[in-house]
């Protein structure tokens, strides 16, 4: 690991800024100052890092003066109103959770597992993934290098986690309510959640789409770099606290077998082969909790083709780790090599 580093993690109350703290912590990632950054509202409070209590502060423009890395989970119209300060500035780096910058050009995407290279095309700022997207990459990744994939349809079981601190509090609130025959109140999330799922997360495009999905085609193509890779997903929340699952069927350039992905997966970084239906062993959102890799498992040939090509799979992730707080560590370690 390199050198010790000025670290801000700008929402650090937040369902991300949390896991982020707690990244660092576990991962010990080398810092000689940490700044814990969130609105007025949570200045004064502390938070435990390394067992000492760390003051949050109010974020300012200043917060940023003697910063080596800024961990930014607060929002798209907050990285939006702090970008500039990062943008073209040689010292310091922001790893940006928001989804504002992602497809700029100057911008790299960055799943490390997949195209860590990329980090260092910085020009300030560097964007961490959708948490979909990057859950999906880092499984999909060794298979394509192995295989070369051609055409994939996603279908994803999103948590309430997904749609942050809230949101989680409104999975357990409407639980309780509808428990205690009590009407469901839904102030956060598009429908209720509790006892039902829906597919609409985040707003609906004119080519019928949501943005949620949109994000996976054009992200996926951008980190893997396969602007032409086929691509269509549905996206659907589902009444889980934490951690996000996918079905993915895959087509690939060549033949590949169920056996020949398991042993591929088994040799991969971020995964792990979950994969005994015998045994019931196999991904889910409660075994992904708090885990830092993404669990597969379910593989299995496609039964519609007539060929070897097509592959099934179903993978389960924690999305505010590896779909967040921990891939934004995992950039600053690739930076601090
Ligand atoms: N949840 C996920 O799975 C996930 C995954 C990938 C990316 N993201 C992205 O990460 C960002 C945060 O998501 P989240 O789920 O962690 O949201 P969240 O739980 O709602 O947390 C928001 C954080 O932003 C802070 N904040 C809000 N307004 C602020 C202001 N004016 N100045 C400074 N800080 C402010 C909040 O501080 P207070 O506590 O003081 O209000 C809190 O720390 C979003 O851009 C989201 O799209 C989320």
């Amino acid at each position: 690991m390199g050198r010790s580093l000025r670290v801000a993690v700008a929402g650090a109350t937040g369902a991300v800024g949390l896991e982020m703290v707690k990244t660092l912590e576990k991962r010990n990632f080398p810092i000689s100052e940490l700044k814990l950054l969130a609105s007025a509202r949570s200045a004064g409070k502390t938070m435990k890092f390394k067992g000492e209590d760390v003051v949050i502060q109010e974020m300012t423009k200043k917060s940023f003066e003697d910063v080596d890395i800024a961990l930014f989970s607060a929002g798209s119209s907050i990285s939006k109103e702090y970008a500039e300060l990062f943008r073209g500035n040689k010292n310091s780096v922001m790893i940006d959770n928001s989804s504002c910058f992602r497809m700029d050009d100057d911008v790299p995407l960055v799943v490390p597992e997949v195209n860590a290279e990329d980090a260092f095309k910085h020009n300030g700022i560097i964007a961490n993934p959708n948490c979909t997207t990057a859950i999906m990459c880092v499984a999909v990744y060794p298979l394509h290098k192995a295989k070369g994939l051609k055409r994939m349809v996603a279908s994803t079981y999103q948590a309430a986690s997904g749609g942050g601190a809230k949101a989680m509090q409104e999975l357990i609130d409407q639980t309780a309510d509808v428990l205690a025959g009590k009407p469901a109140q839904v102030n956060v999330m598009a429908q209720q959640i509790a006892f039902n799922l829906f597919p609409h997360i985040d707003s609906f495009l004119d080519n019928g789409y949501t943005k949620e999905e949109m994000k996976m085609f054009n992200e996926a193509r951008k980190i893997m770099h396969m602007p032409e890779l086929m691509l269509s997903c549905s996206c659907v929340r589902v009444p889980v606290l934490r951690a996000h699952s996918e079905s993915l069927n895959m087509e690939f350039e060549q033949d590949i077998t169920p056996e020949e992905a398991r042993e591929i997966i088994k040799n991969a970084p971020g995964v792990i082969l979950c994969d005994d239906p015998a045994n019931k062993v196999y991904p889910m959102p409660i075994d992904a909790t708090d885990k830092y890799d993404v669990l597969v498992g379910r593989i299995r040939q496609d039964v519609s083709r007539n060929d070897k090509k097509g592959l099934e799979m179903f993978i389960s992730g924690d999305q505010l780790l590896k779909g967040a707080a921990l891939n934004a560590v995992q950039i600053a370690e690739v930076l601090n090599r």
